[in-house]
């Protein structure tokens, strides 16, 4: 099989993270609600793996990395978790996924605020010019934007986006789902307030784990209460960061595999990881070029996208060149809406039939990519 859907989740994971997951696993007990020989263990293990992870992302304190169950739950813990009043006002990128738009919509629904999109146009991922000025209009708490868009691989400018919201009084929360692992993170100089990341994509981790960077000072209301195996014999909840937003038992197997595809990440070179995938991206942008009825969407120069490539091959539906791509070729790709379908109505996609999305990862290799050119180079034929 070849495996061109990284976007979606990473594929296959080193071998250090398999282990790490089983081990845990296997010597599994519950953290803090042991009482004997150091909660069985397991408690340094979270807290070792909430350290690894703090500094591979740059934040100053672990104790504001916050374990979810993924980025999901992430996004929804930063944008349901802020105090929202009435007429309270959010903007966002027009390249977010479901995870943001949803919540951003349920807030909506049910808190009173409204929100803003921003536009999108070719070689610009994020109308500056309206998030400022909307942000001079007043009333704006939370500027959202995707860090890399899950759609067009485009990469967004995120600093600039938070020193925008700062300079209003609003915070900025960045959805690192397609970008925690294969871009440099460092939260101190990207300033979002709000960082939330996926453990089974870039970060090379088991699905079940995601995380939540919280900056210091900002307080988020829970979602869910409950255990946290501190202060079990009082009836309210602790309020402090990070158990009191981590309630129920933690998924260790997750949490352990996410610490060592973090050290695995970090041995290899973030800077290593976005060259290869970079030069794959390179290698299939331009073969595309000659294949006749392609359209690729976002960005064209390799530096200003990640691995993740969206096209359309006139007279052929995105589901049906990737069920022949596979049934053909066993390649693995993710056609359709991608859960972004506010993206595809920027890119202009949807109506329509969105994308078919190819998802280049470390594991890839240049005859992955060229065995995609031919299948598509088929297609295109007839
Ligand atoms: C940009 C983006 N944000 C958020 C998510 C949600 O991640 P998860 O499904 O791991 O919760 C995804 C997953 O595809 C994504 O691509």
């Amino acid at each position: 099989m070849i495996y061109l859907n990284n976007a979606a989740t990473t594929w296959p994971k080193p071998e250090e993270v398999y282990q790490a997951a089983d081990l845990s696993f296997r010597q599994m007990c519950s953290p803090l609600r042991a009482s004997s020989r150091e909660d069985c263990d397991t408690y340094p293990l979270l807290e070792e793996a909430r350290k690894e992870v703090a500094s591979f992302l740059g934040a100053a304190d672990p104790e504001r990395v916050v374990f979810t169950p993924g980025c999901t739950y992430s996004l929804n813990l930063a944008i349901l978790g802020l105090p929202w009043q009435p007429g309270d006002v959010a903007v966002m990128s027009g390249l977010e996924h479901h995870a943001v738009s949803r919540p951003l919509r349920k807030a909506a629904r049910e808190k009173g605020i409204r929100f803003e999109v921003a536009p999108w146009r070719p070689g610009v991922p994020i109308d500056l010019d309206f998030v400022e000025r909307t942000l001079k209009a007043g009333r704006v708490r939370l500027v959202a934007c995707t860090m890399a868009s899950n759609v067009t691989g485009e990469i967004l400018p995120v600093r600039e986006v938070a020193r925008l919201a700062h300079a209003h009084g609003a915070l900025c929360l960045a959805d690192a789902a397609q970008s925690a692992g294969l871009l440099p993170i460092d939260l101190a100089s990207l300033g979002a307030d709000l960082l939330a990341c996926a453990g089974h994509k870039g970060l090379l981790a088991p699905p079940g784990v995601g995380v939540l960077a919280v900056a210091p000072g900002i307080h988020l209301n829970s979602l869910a209460e409950g255990g946290t195996g501190k202060d079990s014999g009082k009836h309210a909840m602790n309020l402090a960061h990070p158990l009191a937003l981590e309630v129920g038992t933690h998924i260790l197997p997750a949490i352990a595999g996410l610490a060592a595809g973090v050290k695995w990440i970090r041995k290899t070179g973030v800077d290593r990881i976005r060259a290869h995938e970079m030069t794959l991206a390179a290698r299939f942008l331009a073969g595309l070029e000659g294949i006749p009825g392609v359209t690729v969407y976002g960005a064209k120069e390799p530096e200003a996208r990640t691995g993740v490539v969206s096209l359309t091959l006139r007279g052929h539906a995105p589901k049906d060149l990737a069920r022949r791509l596979s049934d053909e070729r066993d390649i693995v790709t993710r056609a359709g809406f991608h859960c972004a379908p506010l993206a595809h109505e920027t890119i202009g996609t949807l109506p329509g039939d969105g994308t078919l999305r190819f998802g280049v990862g470390y594991f890839n290799t240049e005859s992955d990519i060229d065995a995609a050119l031919d299948g598509l180079r088929e297609a295109a034929r007839g």
